[in-house]
């Protein structure tokens, strides 16, 4: 049955309100392409109010910037317990506007709630220094809360990335405007639901849907923005930047797409290294940021892996994501699936060899074959380009050294793995290879404890670990003179 859906309106200091324009957008379900509500399409003038908003709930006097810093731990703590008690209708709704596979979105809720918790650990964790200058000067330092931050969020898992960004943020004492992704608002919405139930006073969290040249433009041209955090597109991050630089100098930070690559040595344990390679690139249709998108594959087991890497897609049970035993649910929507296709079509012009899967299944939403391409070479644009679906591309080599120059040729940098038993390999290859994490013998595992982020066109700044509340943080200096004498 399909979940209740509670909230389609922008949340204004813990407000509902419908666009000033009276505009709203349809949100659809990936799996048949039907309307699942209209929800209000925010735009500048809605921006406009929840900006305000979050600057009123900033002002120095105001009940969030007065709170003890602990307190403000707590409250999020509380928001981490609703997300527990609402678990499985998060999980639905998520499956149902997102196509994640329901299985997925179980294993990652909990998981969701866990990061909660580790963010909101910090808040009361933010901590100055003194520093010894000068014989009759007392100094220290004081960080503070950067100001409103605009959260520009994706649709490619819509939760977790709610979290990482917003919890982030008031674990720092921030203010924020989330503008969640266009195909995927309905979360964000339930979740801006449990934040005011938890306690937070209005104006500290606001969500305005929308799109990106409306809504996601005016927040990051906003005068009163101190600060965007981005996930997304690397095209859009770089106009983000510049609007960032255009008026007020905001901060950024931004997690952009990836190529990322991994490498099967000949003398890797080739039963695990075949599903958790798969698993890799087919994981969510391939709609993840660090999917294992380039495949290299040492000589000697080349043609072994092959074999064996066509098996376990030929195997992949794709289908209705609501269903438990569907493994691979629907691209996010029509114009996705198209540009996977797309892929697969210049994979085959230029010559890469297509082994299995390449096209869309039935005719109704919008699931793609797992697809497995071998024989690709660097120059090709299914291993240069982003392609965002469930496409395996395998590449041949010799040595390591090869290898690790061939890894780092792209403008991306997000992830990189190895399969060997070779120590020195693989200590070699986590050194050189120019990603923001490095998985040996293992990939995808990440813990909100771990600092998270790109190397060169995949981002700026982390998320995650200990160093992503300071993002979200001025430092201030402050110096005292004392007595000369007593
Ligand atoms: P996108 O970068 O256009 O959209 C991401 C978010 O940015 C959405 O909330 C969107 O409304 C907003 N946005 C779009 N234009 C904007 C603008 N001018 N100003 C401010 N905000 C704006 O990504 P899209 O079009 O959904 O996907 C394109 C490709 O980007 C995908 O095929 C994939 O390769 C990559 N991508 C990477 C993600 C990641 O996790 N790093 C997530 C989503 C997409
Ligand atoms: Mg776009």
């Amino acid at each position: 049955m399909a979940p209740e859906i509670k909230y389609t309106k922008i949340f204004i200091d813990n407000k509902w309100v419908d666009a000033k324009s009276g505009k709203t957008f349809d949100t659809y379900d990936p799996h048949d392409g039907s309307v699942i509500a209209k929800v209000a399409e925010g735009d500048q003038a809605d921006i406009n109010l929840a900006v305000s908003a979050a600057k009123r709930a900033f002002h120095r006097n105001s009940e969030w910037r007065l709170i003890d810093a602990q307190d403000r731990g707590k409250l999020l703590n509380k928001f981490a317990d609703l997300v527990h008690r609402d678990e499985e209708y998060l999980c639905a709704l998520e499956t149902y506007n997102n196509g994640a596979v329901i299985t997925m979105s179980r294993t990652f809720i909990p998981r969701v709630v866990d990061t909660i918790r580790y963010l909101a650990s910090l808040a009361d964790k933010i901590q100055g220094d003194t520093m010894p200058i000068g014989g009759d000067l007392f100094s220290y330092t004081l960080k503070q809360p950067v100001g409103v931050c605009g959260l520009i969020l994706p649709w490619n898992v819509p939760i977790l990335m709610f979290i990482s960004k917003v919890i982030t943020a008031l674990a720092a004492g921030c203010t924020v405007v989330v503008k969640p992704a266009e195909q995927t608002p309905l979360t964000a919405l339930a979740l801006a639901a449990l934040l005011a139930e938890a306690g937070l006073p209005p104006g500290v969290v606001n969500v305005v849907p929308g799109f990106g040249p409306g809504a996601g433009s005016a927040l990051t041209h906003h005068p009163d923005v101190a600060k965007i955090s981005f996930t997304g597109s690397v095209e859009v991050g770089k106009l983000i930047q510049q609007a960032a630089g255009a008026n007020n100098l905001k901060r950024v930070t931004l997690e952009l797409g990836g190529k990322s690559p991994l490498v099967i040595m000949n003398d890797a344990n080739l039963d695990i290294a075949v599903p958790y390679a798969a698993l890799g690139v087919f994981t969510h249709q391939g709609q993840i940021c660090i999917a294992a998108s380039r495949l290299f594959v040492q000589a000697e087991i080349y043609d072994e892996f092959v074999k064996r890497a066509v098996a376990f897609a030929k195997a992949r049970v794709v289908g209705d994501p609501k269903d438990p035993k569907s493994q691979q649910g629907p691209q996010i929507d029509e114009e996705m699936m198209k540009k996977v296709l797309g892929y697969i079509e210049k994979g085959k012009q230029e010559g890469a060899k297509l082994l299995t899967g390449g096209k869309r299944i039935g005719n109704q939403g919008f699931y793609v074959e797992p697809t497995v391409f071998a024989d690709v070479k660097d120059d090709m644009t299914i291993a240069k380009e982003e392609i965002f679906g469930p496409v395996q591309s395998i590449l041949k080599f010799d040595t390591l050294e090869e290898v690790i120059d061939r890894a780092n040729d792209t403008n991306y940098g997000l992830a990189a793995g190895i399969f060997t038993t070779n120590i020195d390999t693989a200590l070699q290859f986590s050194k050189h290879v120019e990603a923001g994490v490095v998985w040996i013998n293992t990939y995808f595992s990440t813990s909100p404890q771990m600092p998270f982020g790109g190397f060169k066109e995949s981002g700026l700044g982390r998320e995650n670990g200990m160093m992503s509340v300071e993002a979200y943080l001025e430092v201030k200096s402050v110096i005292t003179a004392l007595p000369k004498k007593l």
